[in-house]
């Protein structure tokens, strides 16, 4: 990464440059990837008689130790050795002497790189999953405590039917559940393996690219090299799955600033999901859903700058591409910080469902079990019992019509069907959810 001070004048021109075209800071997060794809590499190499078994046998040796080092924190970084792939390559000369100069033979940093990128986004998107199907089980659980809890459902922000809170919470665990379908989605479009690409052309040795990409767990090779290391769909498709559920994470998290404001009071956060004020001493902050709701323009920031770095590249691999891992990166992250905040948030709010309850009484939020009531028992066209449910909620005279005592109860009862808010059916949503997360289970998701 370049020094965040600016340039002075007293730096010579080549130090500015190592520093411009640097990106260590960045990519040296794909450490293991960038280790585990030169493994199988040099595998394959020696399984094709294309180096020697021991030096393959020296090569994967070292990058073990490398991997060590790195780990323990001993490894020294070297900058002016601009990225995780020429740090490597240039440690294993000093753990192993020449036969690391055999690592790279049919490789090319550009299809290095290609699969390195394409094994972190398969990582990342199997954890952003995992996390999306953690807060739908936080959701599922706490919509199980509140089958039955009444609360307004808004319109406009403006009270319009009674519903469960349990109806609500659910809606957020559909939003959660199609995130976690995105993200399988992402991760298959990443599932490709472009090595033996070479620079851009393939290469000239009997490669066995189905052995590397079996070795790497991928289940497919690239099918034209100079797509291959150019191709940065995946990265699009990756951000794309992150945005979306930012999307559901800041909505959610805006109802959460509602719910927990002292005008609603329907929820209180825990103490570890919000914060006094320095000055007021009154006040609890919900800063965690205000960050998640921040934090989600950042993401939208990273899709439009990979797109925008991809639009204007004529084939194959242009430095410009180098440009696609922080926004990669800083997506990735901060998504899985916000689905595991929004996850804590939920598990540990404490709901008020007096202030829930209270908040949706009195006759204005019934008004539509009032109509469709003249309309079942009156006989009345709907648009005229409008009317007079109209003059009704206002306390006016209505003549002869006459108005029953329907109680929020007796009008979320009513709302029996597939997919409603009566607490027969969220319960059956509820059912399902679990088992839905079950298969996930199952199925390896999370
Ligand atoms: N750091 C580069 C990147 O992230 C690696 C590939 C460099 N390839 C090259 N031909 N300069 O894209």
């Amino acid at each position: 990464m370049p020094s965040s001070d600016a340039p002075s004048s007293s730096i010579r021109g080549s130090q500015l440059a190592s520093d411009f075209t640097v990106s260590l800071d960045i990519d040296r997060r794909m450490y293991r990837e960038d280790i585990a794809g030169s493994i199988a590499h040099a595998e394959m190499l020696a399984k094709q008689d294309i180096i020697s078994e021991s030096d393959a046998a020296s090569i994967v040796e070292g990058l073990r130790k490398i991997q060590d080092e790195i780990e323990s924190g001993e490894f020294e970084w070297k900058p002016d050795l601009e990225d995780i792939h020429i740090n490597v390559e240039s440690r294993l000369y000093e753990l192993i002497g020449e036969a690391a100069g055999r690592l790279h033979t049919a490789r090319s940093r550009n299809d290095q790189v290609a699969t390195d990128a394409r094994l972190y986004a398969k990582r990342v998107a199997a954890e952003c999953r995992s996390a999306c199907r953690q807060l739908q089980r936080a959701l599922l659980d706490r919509a199980e405590e509140n089958i039955e809890t009444v609360v307004p459902g808004y319109t406009h922000l403006q009270r319009a039917q009674p519903v469960t809170f349990g109806h609500v919470l659910m809606a957020y665990f559909e939003m959660f559940g199609r995130d976690a379908a995105s993200f399988t989605q992402a991760e298959t479009s990443a599932d490709v393996m472009p090595l033996g690409s070479g620079a851009l052309a393939g290469a000239t040795y009997p490669l066995d690219r189905e052995f590397v990409a079996e070795r790497l767990g991928f289940s497919a090779i690239s099918k034209n090299s100079m797509d291959a290391v150019s191709d940065r769909d995946f990265i699009l498709d990756f951000i794309f799955a992150t945005s979306k559920t930012m999307t559901h994470l800041s909505r959610l998290c805006e109802d959460i600033v509602i719910w927990s404001s002292e005008e609603f009071g329907f929820i209180r956060l825990s103490d570890a999901y919000s914060s006094g004020s320095s000055m007021m001493p009154q006040k609890r902050n919900p800063d965690f859903a205000e960050l998640i709701r921040g934090k989600t323009g950042r993401v939208y920031g990273s899709l439009i700058s990979v797109l925008t770095t991809l639009k204007g590249l004529p084939l194959t691999y242009n430095r410009d591409l180098q440009e696609d891992k922080p926004p990669l990166m800083d997506a990735a992250v901060t998504t899985l910080s916000s689905l595991t905040a929004a996850r804590g948030m939920i598990a540990e709010m404490t709901v008020h469902a007096d202030q829930m309850a209270a908040a949706s009484e009195g006759r204005a939020i019934l008004a539509t079990d009032y109509a469709d009531h003249l309309v079942r028992d009156g006989g009345l066209p709907f648009r005229e019992a409008y009317v007079q449910v109209a003059a009704h909620t206002r306390g006016e005279a209505t003549g002869n019509v006459d108005f029953p005592e329907i109680s929020a109860a007796d009008s979320l009862a009513a709302r029996d069907v597939p997919g409603g808010t009566a607490p027969s059916r969220v319960r059956e949503a509820i059912i399902n959810g679990y088992g839905d997360l079950w298969s996930a289970r199952l199925g390896g998701e999370w």
